[in-house]
């Protein structure tokens, strides 16, 4: 691609070409910017510098140079002061020595993040002193003339790579010096490159880049609405949007026909590392196209990003999973395939057995009993399982039975377990055989409702990988497909959309909607990369009757449907094409690119768990004045809103 050696964690560290499982320990090695034709600018659009600091290297030997930017370290070495200035494309060595005076005495001044102007000459390192570590390291600049810009504080925590031990409510209220982390610059580099990479990919597919709405009315994503107060219409509110989901159909239903939106999404709940309160989507939206189709366009696009911004091939095609088989092997919808281990059916083994805790799931219809087998796991410690009993059962399990298996030939003998003498030799043999266990392994067994085992062992695969080392390092994309359409909520008793309501049944399944809404499979598809659910989308129901028999289902009365989707089915009435359409989720694929241990590392200003910024110290309080205008009151709160 022509563009130099990439600059790693550090400042530009020569990197080799990146795999995920080095994304997740040094982060993406973006390539420093190749700022061409920056410097033939004419004057007037020109800066203050001639050249990044990072860009320095030995073919501007003897080059007079203008640098601007922090001082990263100040070192005073027997009359030589040495400035490790640091900008954002790197760092390069500045050595003043005492000879001009003047310039000498400014350059004793100078303390860590003052911002400097430097004039100097550049020249090769004595012998013995280059620097491997540092891109510049061949060379260093003569300081011939500095001139102090700005002073500075003591920064709070140091700006290197050194900020594990800060608060990150510390760092947030930092957050502008927390950015000037190298670390901190490659991530969000890596995601305008990656913005960029995907805006030319659809651009040169013909899509639009069209804005819709941020004040506007609630779109149903399964999330809390942030509400923004009406002051022109007393007692009303927007509703942020959690997702442009209604706007872009609308849009196809004008003949827009490709549409694209970089945008940003609102969304009230309980956040993790990988959930926001506001995160960016890729949303996308076709007419006249069908899922394999349209699923095909955009692993087009993911491989052309990833072999554009990481040099790294994906698989051709992105395999396929049913939601199904993915529940059943993995027991998650967003399966990590970078582990090997794998969930297997035991129900029809247990059905008759006397130990309770497994015959009553496998008779159950809602239950499920399932083995997940460990190679060598049998080396595992009683303090180590307990550890793991604990861990499953943070997700309803309400125990982690094992066999450990030492030696397969000698049958019962062989094997060690506290639920052992509950089980018929038969069951025994056939566990053996179902799970392939061989001497030294252990199987774990859940037995329980169906979603409780599937979280519970379905976490544990995941933990187990990492825990032991068996993480594959490879990128492993799936599409999971074929979806329920709907969910039943045994509390709320009724029906819940597996993703929207305004995803499309399958064609052939239209009469369950009526008969069997539990039998009804979707049009929706996930992509999952790396056990992380990066987008999801759906062909929609382009037809009135179809999305109100939806409705309908989900006990969305013709009144309540009008009230609030009342536009939407007027517009289907219009002419609607078939569309559909995926959002991916921007946060997410980047720290995924970036090996970011939270989404909250690639995004320049995010919020902590409690959704608050300590930077601004936003949700602040109003004045009352405020308040009034909004027509609202708080509650305990004097005075009367009207
Ligand atoms: P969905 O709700 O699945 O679909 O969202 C799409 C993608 O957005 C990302 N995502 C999030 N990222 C960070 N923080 C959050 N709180 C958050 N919530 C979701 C995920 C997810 O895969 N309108 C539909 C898309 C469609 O049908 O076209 C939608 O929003 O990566
Ligand atoms: P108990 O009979 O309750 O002492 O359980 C015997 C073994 O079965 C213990 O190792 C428990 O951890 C395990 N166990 C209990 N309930 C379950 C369950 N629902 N799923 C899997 N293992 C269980």
């Amino acid at each position: 691609m022509g563009i130099k050696s990439p600059g790693g964690r550090g400042f530009g560290r020569a990197e080799p070409r990146i795999g995920p499982a080095r994304a997740h320990t040094l982060h993406c090695a973006a390539p420093r910017l190749k700022v061409s034709g920056f410097f033939d600018l004419p004057r007037k659009h020109r800066t203050m510098r001639s050249h990044y600091c990072g860009q320095l290297d030995s073919t501007h030997i003897d080059r007079e140079v203008t640098l601007c930017g922090w001082v990263h370290r100040r070192r005073d070495h027997g009359g030589v002061i040495f400035i490790d200035l640091r900008d954002r494309e790197g760092l390069v060595q500045v050595v003043y020595d005492p000879d001009v005076e003047e310039v000498f005495q400014r350059a004793e001044q100078v303390r860590s993040e003052y911002v400097l102007c430097i004039r100097g000459r550049v020249r090769r390192r004595p012998e013995g002193t280059e620097n491997p570590e540092l891109a510049t390291g061949e060379v260093e600049v003569l300081g011939l003339d500095l001139e102090i810009l700005n002073r500075a504080e003591t920064p709070p925590f140091p700006l290197d790579e050194h900020v594990h031990g800060v608060s990150e409510e510390l760092r947030l209220r930092y957050r502008y010096l927390d950015l000037r982390r190298p670390e901190a610059h490659h991530r969000l580099r890596t995601r305008s490159r990656v913005t960029r990479a995907l805006r030319r990919f659809l651009d040169d597919a013909g899509f639009l880049e069209i804005e819709t709405p941020m004040l506007t009315k609630a779109t149903p994503e399964g999330a809390r609405d942030y509400l923004v107060p009406s002051r022109t219409h007393p007692g009303r509110f927007f509703a942020l949007p959690q997702s442009p989901q209604l706007f872009k159909q609308l849009l196809m239903m004008s003949g827009m026909d490709r549409y694209y939106q970089i945008v940003r999404c609102f969304r009230d709940e309980d956040l993790r590392a990988d959930r926001q309160p506001e995160f960016t989507q890729l949303d996308i939206e076709v007419s006249f196209m069908d899922e394999d189709a349209l699923t095909g366009l955009m692993e087009t696009m993911v491989r052309e990003l990833f072999r554009e911004v990481l040099e790294v091939d994906l698989p051709d095609p992105f395999p396929r999973m049913t939601y199904a088989e993915a529940m059943r092997r993995y027991g998650s919808d967003r399966p990590d395939l970078r582990v090997p281990l794998e969930l297997v059916d035991l129900g029809d083994l247990m059905r008759d057995v006397e130990f309770k805790v497994f015959s009553g799931p496998a008779q159950d219809p809602k239950g499920r009993v399932a083995a997940l087998c460990l190679p060598g796991g049998g080396s595992l410690s009683r303090k180590e399982i307990d550890e793991y009993t604990r861990f499953v059962g943070v997700y309803g399990a309400r125990g982690l039975a094992y066999v450990k298996v030492n030696q397969v030939a000698k049958g019962r003998e062989g094997l060690q377990s506290p639920i052992l003498k509950f089980l018929p030799d038969a069951v025994v043999e056939a566990i053996l055989e179902r799970t392939g266990a061989r001497d030294g392994d252990i199987v774990f067994f859940g037995a329980d409702r169906a979603q409780v085992v599937n979280e519970a062992l379905g976490a544990l695969r995941v933990r187990l990988g990492e825990d032991r080392g068996l993480v594959d390092d490879a990128w492993r994309p799936v599409w999971v497909v074929d979806f329920p359409m709907f969910e039943w909520d045994e509390e709320a008793r009724r029906w819940n959309p597996l993703h929207h309501p305004f995803t499309a049944p399958k064609d052939e399944q239209i009469d369950l909607l009526r008969e069997d809404p539990g039998a009804c499979h979707s049009r929706a598809y996930d992509l999952v990369l790396n056990g992380s659910e990066i987008g999801g989308g759906s062909i929609r129901i382009h037809r009135a009757e179809v999305q109100r028999q939806v409705f309908d289902l989900l006990d969305i009365g013709p009144e309540e449907a009008e009230q609030k989707f009342g536009f939407l089915l007027r517009a289907l009435g219009f002419g609607c094409p078939p569309h559909g359409g995926i959002a991916f989720g921007l946060d997410r694929l980047v720290a995924l690119m970036t090996g970011a241990a939270s989404i909250r590392e690639v995004m320049a200003f995010p919020k902590t768990q409690t959704a608050a910024c300590p930077l601004t110290d936003a949700p602040s309080e109003v004045s009352p004045g405020q308040l009034r205008e909004l027509h609202l009151r708080l509650r305990g709160s004097q005075g009367a809103a009207d």
